[in-house]
């Protein structure tokens, strides 16, 4: 069987990490035939929490889990890994600042990305979960800079890629295996733009444009919107607690899509470094439609998409979003002398 893939899971003692650390191990992302060695990564504080989801990693007797280790430390966590899901990070305080909770976030990944340079591997790949996703793996990017090419890292918008399928499917009766290339751009926050102009609808043999099919141009551009924008908000008001299943499982689909590639004809949504594409400006990480090469796992960014005015100016205000975070992030990385 192949060598062991490597991967790393930073706050595998939350939520997010106790839904995500069984479909890693269990051959879900990287393949039945793929040994896996997990690596997991919390806070001292949360060590037995921690350990006891090593225990029951155990008793799942997974075939493909040849290893599991579980630290507290940023070098043991970085050692060699081939893949991160870096999911842990400060969680918003009650009458906690956005800043302060971007300047807290900005030195986690400030000191994960000097780390990642240090220990891991030039081929490592990253994707980013924890908020403000798309702003911490810029920072992540820029501290593993000339050692991790910035190609590598990633943040997570496959959760609001995938809440737009589902909706889509919903509205015009079909099942989610017969809706395809939906788009998120931009920032995963409440500023994200998706959109269904290019997306399609299988029909028994036939391929239907969507915007056709929904035929209802008020609610591709508003109820749709809205809804996938503040999905998050309305199930933390229902669970009391933020979503964990279905992020778990998009942070899956995301690392599953970058290790084996895309389905020819379909893109899947990713914030990756913007090469000037529809005019974000360079090294932003912006979500993008993006298709994957499995064999060289690159993606690419799929271009020359016509964008009408309503998704320029949608565009622009999640982008105007993005590099008002980037510049406060860069000031607080000063700040933050570690
Ligand atoms: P959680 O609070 O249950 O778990 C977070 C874990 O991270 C905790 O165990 C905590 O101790 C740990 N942690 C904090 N700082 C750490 C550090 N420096 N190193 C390692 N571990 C650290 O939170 P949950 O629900 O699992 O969510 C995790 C993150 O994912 C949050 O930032 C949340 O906002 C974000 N999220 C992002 C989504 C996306 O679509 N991009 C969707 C859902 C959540």
């Amino acid at each position: 069987s192949p060598a062991p893939i490597r991967a790393l899971v930073t706050g595998a003692a939350g939520q997010i990490g106790y839904s995500i650390v069984i479909r890693i191990a269990d051959g879900t992302v990287f393949g039945k035939d793929q040994p896996v060695e997990l690596v997991l990564l919390d806070i001292p504080q949360c060590v037995a929490s921690l350990e006891g989801v090593v225990l029951e990693l155990q008793d799942c007797a997974l075939p493909t889990l040849v290893g599991v280790e579980a630290v507290t430390n940023e070098k043991d966590a970085f050692q060699n890994i081939d893949y991160a899901f870096l999911v842990g990070a400060m969680p918003r305080r009650e009458g906690m600042e956005r800043k302060d909770l971007l300047a807290a976030n900005v030195k986690i990944f400030k000191s994960q990305g000097k780390a990642l340079a240090e220990f891991s591997k030039p081929t490592t790949k990253v994707i980013v979960v924890g908020n403000p996703a798309n702003t911490n793996a810029f920072i992540c990017a820029k501290y593993a800079a000339g050692k991790i090419p910035a190609s590598n890292f990633s943040a997570m918008t496959r959760l609001d890629h995938n809440r737009a399928l589902a909706q889509v499917a919903l509205k015009t009766g079909t099942t989610i295996g017969d809706v395809k290339n939906v788009i998120i751009w931009g920032n995963h926050s409440g500023t994200q733009f998706p959109d269904v102009k290019h997306a399609t609808i299988n029909k028994g043999s036939n391929t239907v444009d969507a915007y056709t099919a929904i035929n209802d141009t008020n609610w591709i551009q508003s109820g749709f919107i809205s809804t996938v924008q503040k999905r998050g908000a309305v199930i933390i008001e229902k669970r009391k607690l933020s979503s964990a299943m279905s992020a778990a499982k998009a942070a899956c689909d995301h690392i599953h899509d970058w290790h084996f590639g895309t389905k020819p004809g379909e893109w899947v949504s990713m914030a990756i470094p913007s090469d000037g594409s529809y005019g974000i400006p360079k090294g932003l990480i912006f979500s993008f439609p993006v298709t994957i090469d499995g064999a060289t796992k690159e993606w690419k960014i799929v271009k020359d998409l016509p964008l009408d005015d309503f998704a320029k100016e949608k565009i622009q205000i999640t982008t105007k979003e993005l590099e008002e975070e980037r510049d406060d992030a860069l000031k607080a990385c000063d700040e933050a002398n570690i």
